[in-house]
């Protein structure tokens, strides 16, 4: 029998195929680090979220927020570990790996230097760092600070631009951020409003101009901050093209974190 696929059913069938491949670059769902899952059910419950959202592979990415969350690459991993072998002792299908949300500052540097910091996976040859800013402000000295990284072979992913107040307030900081060879994740949530008003202006801008390079959940919990790509993933082919979408939702995402789940699968 000779089936004939038209245009339209390879694009349906790639939008599809997108829709349950997608790879979640920023997660909180460790147990007990910080504050994203509190315990290991709340993790689960988090998974399988995000797997019945139609995601395959998830980083974990707890904070180390030098003060707040004392996190280090060691007890990471433990509870990385830990949880990994539960997950296949449940048969979840989803594929785990390990990073970090790194808050900026300055002590930073002595575990850049130490080889401290779980990477982000790679950019070309560059390690990437997923770098928070405060909410509030772009710390003096930001640009200092990531021309250093660059000097290191670090690219900085920006995590979630469009909640910083600086950034809000003033959009020429996306193009400094940019010219300074930086990536940039925009949160799911913040595309399709759920993180108030401005974060959603300022995702209309940085989405219209393509300046975002990767869209992540930054799931803490199942209620208010979920485990969920789908809604964001049709909302920018809706505004912005599938092409774009599939870019910032699993191109992107896997070309960044290839090497990275095949090291910890
Ligand atoms: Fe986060």
């Amino acid at each position: 029998m000779l089936i004939i696929t038209t245009h339209m059913d390879m694009t349906y069938k790639l939008a599809m195929m997108v829709r349950f491949n997608m790879i979640d670059i920023h997660s909180h769902i460790l147990p007990a680090l910080d504050d994203g899952a509190k315990n290991v059910e709340e993790s689960i419950a988090l998974i399988t979220q995000a797997i019945n959202d139609g995601i395959t592979h998830i980083v974990t990415t707890p904070h180390i927020h030098l003060g707040r969350y004392d996190n280090t690459i060691d007890n990471i991993y433990t509870q990385f570990y830990l949880l990994q072998q539960y997950v296949a002792s449940k048969n979840l299908d989803v594929k785990l790996a390990m990073a970090a949300e790194v808050r900026v500052d300055v002590a930073i540097i002595d575990l850049i230097e130490n080889k401290r910091i779980p990477y982000l996976g790679k950019y070309g040859k560059n390690n990437c760092v997923l770098l928070e800013f405060p909410h509030s402000h772009m710390p003096p000295g930001y640009d200092n600070f990531i021309t250093w990284l660059g000097e290191k072979n670090i690219t900085v992913i920006v995590a979630h631009p469009e909640r910083n107040r600086d950034i809000q307030q003033d959009i020429s900081y996306l193009n400094k951020l940019k010219k300074l060879g930086c990536l940039l994740q925009v949160t799911a949530s913040s595309i399709t409003g759920d993180f108030g008003q401005r974060a959603f202006n300022l995702c209309e801008i940085i989405l219209k101009y393509k300046l975002a390079d990767f869209v992540a959940s930054d799931a803490h919990n199942v209620k208010r901050r979920p485990a969920v790509l789908s809604k964001a993933y049709q909302f920018i082919c809706n505004h912005y093209g599938e092409a774009y979408a599939t870019a910032l939702l699993y191109t992107n995402p896997r070309c960044l974190t290839d090497a990275l789940f095949q090291k910890y699968n």
